[in-house]
């Protein structure tokens, strides 16, 4: 399948409710039997559209940004800001990334990869983080990107334990694509 043509953009206030619906499709598509079915049935449009509506509100410490494309709409969003865990030595994050699952293979994930680092960038940062379920196949995305395992940890999550895995890039540069196989 072709990538899409996409434009990435800051979140308006009107996209939230696309925000959300993409963040939950996407984690309906991948965390059943890895994160607790307690945990996705609690995930609401009308909630999640609230959450990502003041996140956009604010653009603050956390900045969201969505990839659209002229044809389908809003296809993936990412969020991103200073650090949460200093002591790992990189200064940027990467929140949240997801994109809608009919749309995977097709470029959205570098995109949005690529717009995340360039907004780090403009906001003082020089290196990235993200943590993602340590059976998440994001993995191997994030390795495709030049991420690099760097920690691993135990999170808690409505009373469940949770591995993570956390991937670091110490310069904001994706690896170039890999060559047609
Ligand atoms: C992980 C995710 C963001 C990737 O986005 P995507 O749009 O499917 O990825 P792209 O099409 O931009 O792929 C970019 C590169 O990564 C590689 N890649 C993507 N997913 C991969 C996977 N599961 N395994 C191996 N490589 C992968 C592609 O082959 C591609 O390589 P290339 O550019 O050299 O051709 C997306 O699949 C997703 O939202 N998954 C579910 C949610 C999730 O896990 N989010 C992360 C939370 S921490």
């Amino acid at each position: 399948m072709s990538n899409l043509a996409l434009q990435i953009r800051l979140a308006r206030q009107e996209d939230a409710a696309n925000v959300a619906r993409v963040y939950i499709e996407s984690w309906h598509d991948t965390y059943p039997g890895v994160l607790p079915n307690s945990l996705l049935r609690a995930m609401t449009l009308k909630g999640q559209t609230a959450r990502w509506r003041a996140a956009i509100c604010s653009q603050g410490r956390e900045m969201v940004l969505v990839a659209e494309s002229s044809r389908y709409g809003i296809v993936g969003m990412t969020s991103m800001g200073p650090a949460r865990d200093n002591g790992l030595g990189f200064d940027g994050e990467i929140y949240t990334l997801y994109v809608d699952p009919s749309f995977y293979g097709r470029g959205a994930g570098r995109s949005l990869l690529k717009g995340a680092f360039s907004t780090l960038r403009k906001g003082g940062m020089s290196s990235c983080v993200i943590w993602a379920h340590a059976r998440n196949h994001a993995r191997f995305f994030y390795e495709a990107m030049g991420g690099r395992l760097i920690a691993e940890r135990t999170a808690k999550l409505m009373g469940e334990t949770v591995p993570e895995a956390a991937f670091g890039w110490r310069t904001l540069a994706l690896a170039e694509r890999s060559p047609v196989r």
